[in-house]
């Protein structure tokens, strides 16, 4: 890892030099930030945990379709990844009202909504990565009119799935966060076309995941609002999604996984 030239460096994730041209190695890091990193800490396993889930979760999407950015898992906290032009937006779904959405509108948090609802946010942390309309995105060229009705679908698409992912092991998703990056594509003719692509993550990190029977919180809430036992969510999550052993969730988690690799 620290031999290969590092790319960039976020608040949860490293990027790195891939071996080949056109690829990058995502380093996941156990920082935790929240409210635009005013808040910090270090979560032991939470990197190794959230690259398990956030390889599991994008091999679901490609075997449904969805074309994303991961290659391959190295290894406990690195992933072999397309390099892509980031689209910068946050694309957020959203089945229930949580978090910014319940305290902008006035609505009880865990208010389920009558559909769900696709948001932008401009990926600007100076800024507090502010809401956008449609509008804004198309008068300051952020993306297309094409790219956003791509990447409205495919989210809609990946919420569909991803409800009945998490449902089927007693998790209901309220909501999450994905962003998009453009792959450039050469075609026969020379030219070069991009292809909208989903990247970065998905994980608790970027979902808010309520026990069904419970509405236990299982994400990133349990560190912004100090309710202690981060990884220990992370990893029920993970054991429930079958890629950590059962004996393994009980106290400190151990990250020993169920494929022998590493
Ligand atoms: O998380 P917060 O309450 O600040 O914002 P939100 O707009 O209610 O977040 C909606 C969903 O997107 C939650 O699952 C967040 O965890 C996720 N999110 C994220 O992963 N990264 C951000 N920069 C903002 C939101």
């Amino acid at each position: 890892m620290s031999r290969r030239k590092q790319i960039y460096e976020g608040k949860a994730k490293i990027l790195y030099e891939g071996p080949e041209p056109g690829t990058l190695v995502q380093y996941f890091k156990d920082d935790a930030t929240a409210f635009n990193a005013q808040k910090k800490a270090i979560l032991d396993g939470k990197g190794v945990l959230n690259n398990r889930i956030s390889e599991y979760v994008m091999l679901r999407l490609e075997e449904i379709g969805i074309p994303t950015h991961f290659i391959k898992r190295l290894n406990m906290r690195e992933q072999l990844i397309k390099k892509v032009e980031i689209i910068p937006l946050e694309v957020i779904c959203r089945n229930v009202a949580a978090g910014t959405m319940a305290k902008r509108l006035g609505l009880e948090e865990g208010t389920k909504l009558p559909r769900s609802v696709v948001e932008f946010c401009l990926k600007r942390d100076d800024l507090g990565d502010p809401l956008v309309a449609e509008e804004h995105i198309h008068t300051f060229g952020w993306a297309s009119h094409a790219e956003v009705d791509e990447m409205i679908a495919m989210t809609l698409r990946i919420n569909d799935y991803l409800r009945g992912m998490f449902g089927g092991i007693g998790i209901n998703l309220i909501d999450f966060k994905i962003e998009f990056g453009r792959l450039d594509i050469t075609m026969e003719n020379g030219t070069v076309a991009h292809q909208v692509i989903l990247a970065d993550e998905i994980s608790p990190d970027s979902c808010r995941l309520w026990d069904r029977e419970t509405d236990r919180k299982m994400d990133k809430d349990r560190f912004r609002r100090d309710l202690g036992g981060v990884t220990e969510a992370y990893t029920e999550v993970a054991t429930r999604l079958g890629i950590l052993k059962e004996t393994q969730n009980k106290g400190a988690p151990n990250l020993s996984v169920v494929s022998n690799d590493d």
